[in-house]
């Protein structure tokens, strides 16, 4: 460990030890008030917005030649964060002393975060699926903070995880309470998003590895 890790309080420190614990012992770490009901307002409220002005769209599964909608697949819509607002600027800031905290406990290599807003209407879903397969998108570490204050568990929308990709017995089940951050190892842990009554928020992010090289240039999507 290093020698202020913990001591000077940088965003989000008190969580960081107990979330690479997680990740060397289960593959994952669920840490409920990792984010300050403040930013999570601040976060849903945009959403909303950026919902009202249409900016959100059907999810897809794959990325670019592969990309394809497929709502047996998943059924929520999303919406790119683009940094410019300060709660995003928070998010980010949150998510960097994890990537930084990753890579010097767990030399992952952690290089990039891309994210997206989601919202899952009553009745959506998003079926068992692995974030990242043999590599294919770069996806090393996903993570999703949910936005909804009040949440009450008959209202479903339940993250079910699994310990490892062919398990069948399941490891836990997440509540999408407001603050609570959900850390995997994309290609590990196979997951899938049960369908709720209420409208259900959350951010998903996913920290890559960098693929680019001389020749190959290896954007996001
Ligand atoms: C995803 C995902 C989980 C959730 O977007 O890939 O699995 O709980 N989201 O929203
Ligand atoms: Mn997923």
């Amino acid at each position: 460990m290093q020698d202020n890790a913990g001591l000077v309080g940088g965003v989000g420190s008190g969580y960081l030890d107990g979330i690479i614990d997680g990740l060397v012992r289960d593959g994952f770490a669920v840490s409920p008030g990792f984010a300050p009901v403040s930013l999570v307002r601040a976060l849903r409220k945009e959403a909303m917005e950026r919902d009202q002005s249409g900016e959100f769209k059907l999810a897809g599964i794959g990325r670019r030649q592969d990309h394809q909608k497929d709502t047996r697949v998943r059924s929520d819509r999303t919406c790119w964060l683009k940094a410019g607002t300060l709660a995003q600027c928070q998010w980010l800031e949150y998510m960097e002393a994890l990537r930084v905290a990753v890579n010097q406990s767990l030399f992952m290599g952690l290089f990039e975060l891309e994210s997206h807003f989601a919202i899952y209407g009553p009745g959506d879903y998003y079926q068992r699926h692995l974030d990242a397969f043999n590599g294919n998108n770069g996806r090393l570490l996903s993570v999703v903070l949910y936005l909804n204050e009040g949440w009450q568990s008959e209202w479903g929308g339940r993250l079910r995880i699994w310990p490892e990709p062919d398990a069948s017995r399941i490891a836990t089940e997440v509540e999408p309470r407001a603050g609570t951050l959900v850390t995997f190892l994309s290609e590990k842990i196979p997951h899938e998003v049960l369908a709720a009554t209420h409208e259900r928020y959350s951010i998903a992010g996913w920290f890559r590895c960098n693929n680019t090289t001389a020749d190959w240039l290896d954007p996001p999507r």
